[in-house]
Parts: structure tokens; C-alpha cells; sequence
């Protein structure tokens, strides 16, 4: 890379919105590293997990002082979050770290601890990084902020599509609705739509179509003249 600032894009949004795999996309198109925010508070909370203590005792403290033990990986085109220098992957997606991940998200000192990997991570790559606060508390300045929002109900359908390798029922969408519904209530607090963010609706998009929109908007703001 040139000595020119990193570029940061930052894509927001709530849980099952596709930014993961959007930003994944993207920061490939673009030639970009990928960096998912949520995956540090997964790591963090499996880390927890692992030591067995009752998720209602953990503190603050005692999960930043996992950190140590996580590193964000540089790949071809994005950071994976290890623990103990290991992928971690199918663990931090597991319901276990599920069910108590947003626990961990709530304490600031937690939220401080990722959002300096984030910063580092993006110190000398030009980075796509996904989460619920990248475009207002990690990178206010960022040149293209993306807020994804999509009907809860699609939302639903499309995790359990990936999730079950087929075509959900109507119950089986009805009730993850429900999960995800409780999930955004849990979130809200941290779940900022940047006022400069570009909202996109991915309800009725296919993904390569939000990754199209989002690549053009990419090209467009880089060739933005800069007011100086
Ligand atoms: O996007 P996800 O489901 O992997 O996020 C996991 C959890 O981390 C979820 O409770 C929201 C939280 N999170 C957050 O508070 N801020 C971020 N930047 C990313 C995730």
C-alpha cells in the first residue's frame, strides 16, 4: 500500500442485516481487508464461556482481561479474531456465545477494549468493517458509511435459509422473528444510524445487488473532489 491514510468504510446495522457477509463482499471487490466488529465480543464472550463461570458474575474487568488472549488475524482480505492463536469460528457462532454475547457488549470498558483492535487493525490496511457503532464511535470521519436495515421477517427467513440448508415454514420464520425482534431490543442502545450514514434497505435486494450499491457508492465518493 501507498503512504497515503487507510481508507475506512463502515457498515452498520442490526443483527442478521447481512453486513457481515456484505462487508466481506465488498472489502473483496475493493481489495480491501474485511473486519467484523461483533466477532471480537463473540471471541470475548467464548473465551468467558470456557472458564465455566455463571455468564450472571462475569465484570467487566474479567472480560477485558480476555483480550490477551485474541488476536485479529490479517487473511487475504480480512482479520480473523483468534483465541489462544487458534480460529474459533463455529465456537463464537455458537449458541452459547449467542445467548450471552450482548451482556458483554453492554460494558464500555468491553466496547473501548474492540473498538482498539478496530482502530489497529485499520491503521495500515484500507478496511471494510462492519458492526453496530463503526460509522459513529470508531470512524466518525469515514468517507462512506452504510446503515443496512430489512424487514425483521426477511431477516428471519434468510438466517434460517442459511442456517437449515433449506426452505423455512412459516412457524419456523414466525418464531425466529420473534428471537431476532428481542435480539434488536437488546442491541438498541448500541445499533447508531451515523447521520451522514447512506441508509440502505436490503428487504427486497438480492446480496450481489446490496453489494453492487455499496461498491458504487464506494467509487463514487473516492472520486469526490476534496474540499480542502
Ligand atoms: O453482529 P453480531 O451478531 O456478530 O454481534 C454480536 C454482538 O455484539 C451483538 O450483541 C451486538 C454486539 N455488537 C456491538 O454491540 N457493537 C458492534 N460494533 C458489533 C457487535
Amino acid at each position: 500500500m501507498s503512504d497515503r491514510t487507510p481508507v475506512a468504510i463502515a457498515i452498520d446495522g442490526p443483527a442478521a442485516s447481512g453486513k457481515s457477509s456484505t462487508a466481506q463482499w465488498v472489502a473483496e471487490r475493493l481489495g480491501y481487508r474485511h473486519v467484523d466488529s461483533g466477532s471480537l465480543y463473540r471471541a470475548l464472550t467464548a473465551a468467558m464461556v470456557r472458564g465455566g463461570t455463571s455468564p450472571e458474575s462475569w465484570t467487566a474487568e474479567d472480560v477485558v482481561a480476555q483480550g490477551a488472549r485474541i488476536t485479529l488475524e490479517p487473511e487475504k482480505h480480512s482479520f480473523v479474531a483468534l483465541i489462544d492463536g487458534a480460529p474459533a469460528d463455529d465456537e463464537i457462532r455458537g449458541t452459547g456465545v449467542t445467548a450471552n454475547v450482548s451482556r458483554v457488549a453492554v460494558m464500555p470498558e468491553v466496547r473501548s477494549w474492540v473498538n482498539e483492535q478496530v482502530r489497529r487493525a485499520a491503521e495500515a490496511h484500507d478496511v471494510v468493517v462492519d458492526g453496530r457503532d463503526m460509522g459513529t464511535a470508531v470512524f466518525p470521519n469515514a468517507p462512506l458509511k452504510v446503515f443496512l436495515v430489512a424487514d425483521p421477517w426477511e431477516r428471519a427467513r434468510r438466517r434460517l435459509t442459511q442456517r437449515l440448508g433449506r426452505r423455512p415454514t412459516d412457524d419456523e420464520v414466525a418464531e425466529e422473528t420473534d428471537v431476532l425482534v428481542q435480539r434488536d431490543a437488546k442491541d438498541a442502545t448500541q445499533t447508531v444510524q451515523a447521520k451522514d450514514a447512506v441508509l440502505l434497505d436490503t428487504t427486497f435486494l438480492t446480496q450481489a445487488e446490496q453489494v453492487e450499491r455499496i461498491v458504487a457508492l464506494a467509487h463514487a465518493v473516492s472520486h469526490r473532489p476534496t474540499v480542502t
